[in-house]
């Protein structure tokens, strides 16, 4: 496995290999077995081509009051469980290789970024964009795998993809979680004792809803929305963010279930962690 620290030495790595299927899986790090879930999706991907993973934690998706100087970086563990995933090579720039410091140039995205995540996190959405389109534009990747646990985060892609012609294949894997059914996450370290026992009450509440949607037992989207507010809020150290029934490609807030493809969301704090997670509905 080789691993690249600049961009110039991820230029001329990927000018060697040009012609040949190339997967991106692009991440920031403190790896977990959602993450190399994706490398397994991706090396199945790539046949006999290259899977590139990329571990960066991208300073212009995270706001002044967020954890970007606490986010966990891990870099020996992380390449250990790249090369035992068979990654053919890492790409881990240094913080300040990545953007020039008086950058004036970004990718915006204004329909499905402003709700949801993009509410409380106003920007986000644009950094991610922004380094993703870098990432793109330096790898020329024929395909790429992002997560479902950031589920606006892959229809923003997506979205990214279409609307700026990128030939890049957008792959979604589905969310691994813990035995309890937390989604894993790597701010889940961030969880006290209590609140990791508390917390499965996103997912098992989702799922529960999620349920009740698919056999008739709510008239509308909105009784469903109360449902998952008071399912959440039954746990006392959980205070809610968000939660909603959206389209699940508009990402628009469900008026009614006809012809619709619902995807339950949620954002909720634990003391200061804010943890996300949405469901479909059962097949
Ligand atoms: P990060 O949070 O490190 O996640 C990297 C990828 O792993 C994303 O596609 C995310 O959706 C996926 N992922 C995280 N937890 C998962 C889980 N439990 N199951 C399945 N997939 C999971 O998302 C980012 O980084 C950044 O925004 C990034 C796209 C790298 C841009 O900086």
């Amino acid at each position: 496995m080789v691993l690249l620290r600049t961009k110039d030495e991820l230029r001329e790595w990927t000018t060697e290999r040009t012609g040949r299927p190339r997967v991106l899986v692009p991440t920031m790090g403190a790896l977990h077995a959602g993450h190399t879930s994706l490398m397994d999706l991706a090396i199945k991907r790539a046949g006999d081509g290259d899977v590139l993973a990329t571990i960066f934690v991208n300073p212009t998706q995270f706001g002044p009051n967020e954890d970007f100087d606490a986010y966990p970086r891990q870099l020996q563990a992380d390449l250990e469980k790249c090369r035992d995933h068979g990654v053919t090579s890492v790409f881990a720039p240094e913080a300040d290789e990545m953007y020039f410091n008086d950058a004036t140039i970004s990718v915006h995205e204004s329909r499905l970024s402003h709700r949801l995540c993009g509410a409380s996190r106003p920007g986000h959405f644009d950094g991610v964009c922004t380094i993703v389109a870098k990432l793109f534009l330096l790898t020329q990747p024929t395909a790429a795998v992002f997560g479902e646990k950031d589920f606006q985060q892959l229809a923003v892609i997506r979205r990214m993809v279409r609307d700026l012609d990128f030939s890049v294949d957008v792959i979604g894997g589905p969310t691994v979680r813990e035995s309890d059914g937390l989604a894993m996450s790597s701010r889940n370290a961030y969880l006290s004792d209590e609140q990791r026992a508390a917390a499965p009450i996103i997912q098992k509440t989702l799922r529960e809803v999620a349920a009740g949607i698919a056999s008739d037992r709510f008239s509308s989207p909105e009784t469903a929305r109360a449902a998952l507010a008071e399912g959440i809020a039954s746990e006392g150290l959980a205070r809610i963010d968000y939660v909603d029934v959206v389209d699940a490609s508009s990402l628009e807030t469900l008026e009614t279930f006809e012809g619709a493809i619902p995807r339950l969301v949620a954002a909720v704090f634990f003391g200061k962690t804010r943890l996300i997670d949405n469901v479909g509905l059962p097949e």
